[in-house]
């Protein structure tokens, strides 16, 4: 058996490929703050703000290609049984060939039903337009889990954390719970790498080894090393 590889993805893992990190930048949008975006409150005061945001996100996206740190965790399935958990809405991952992703956050390329939550579907092309509704009449919202609302596979993300013998967290800033929470989940004895200019040591975790680099560049190391071992 293959030992387990839990990969716990931010922002920055896609940083390299031209998608905005959340906490870098000065987190507006056209004057507005994205937490005053991505929020149902804002869907209900004005949708079509909101479907502008999210227009433009997914339209940036599908110029956008998967870089080395995508791509070296798509090869360490070569030799390990990589589970990705990732706070991003893109599909970078996906497109590097990783074969088992588990998104929290939503998917930007996905749009669900307002009035069937069981209704999701890819979108074609990047726009969602007011008035683009299901087959029941529901207006269709990204698929994305806006602040304020809960995170439905957290409790998936909890117990594939819990299985890992090694533990990669990549690109994040370890902000936003329950996301942030979940390094605590891997066992004590399992190793863990954290990947990102900004990485720091934390005593409460064991066995973390900070790992300062883009993960462009530390990425791609750190998995030629795990491949050797
Ligand atoms: P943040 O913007 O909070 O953090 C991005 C992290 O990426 C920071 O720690 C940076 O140091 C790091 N970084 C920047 N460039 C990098 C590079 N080239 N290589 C590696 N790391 C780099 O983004 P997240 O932690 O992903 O939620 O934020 C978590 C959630 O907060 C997001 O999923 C989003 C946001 O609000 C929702 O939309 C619900």
């Amino acid at each position: 058996m293959s030992k387990r590889v839990v990969v716990l993805t931010g922002a920055g893992v896609s940083a390299e490929s031209g998608l905005k990190t959340f906490r870098d930048h000065d987190g507006l949008w056209n004057n507005h703050r994205v937490e005053e975006v991505a929020t149902p409150g804002a869907w209900a005061a004005d949708m079509e703000l909101v479907l502008e945001f999210y227009n433009q996100r997914r339209k940036q996206l599908l110029e956008c290609e998967p870089n080395p740190a995508h791509r070296a965790l798509a090869e360490l399935q070569d030799k390990y049984d990589v589970h990705i958990i990732t706070q991003n809405v893109d599909d970078l991952h996906e497109r590097a060939g990783s074969r088992n992703v588990l998104h929290l956050h939503g998917e930007l390329k996905k749009v669900r039903s307002t009035i069937d939550p069981a209704y999701v579907v890819e979108l074609e092309g990047w726009e969602l337009k007011a008035g683009d509704t299901c087959p029941k009449g529901g207006q269709l919202r990204p698929h994305i889990v806006w602040f304020g609302e809960p995170v439905p596979n957290i409790s998936m993300a909890a117990e594939i954390a819990t299985t890992a013998e090694i533990l990669l967290v990549i690109g994040t800033s370890m902000q936003v719970y329950p996301a942030a929470g979940l390094i605590h989940y891997a066992p004590a004895e399992a190793m863990k790498y954290y990947i990102d200019p900004e990485a720091y040591e934390n005593r409460m975790v064991e066995n973390l080894k900070a790992i300062r680099e883009k993960a462009g560049i530390g990425v791609p190391e750190l998995v030629r090393e795990l491949m050797d071992h």
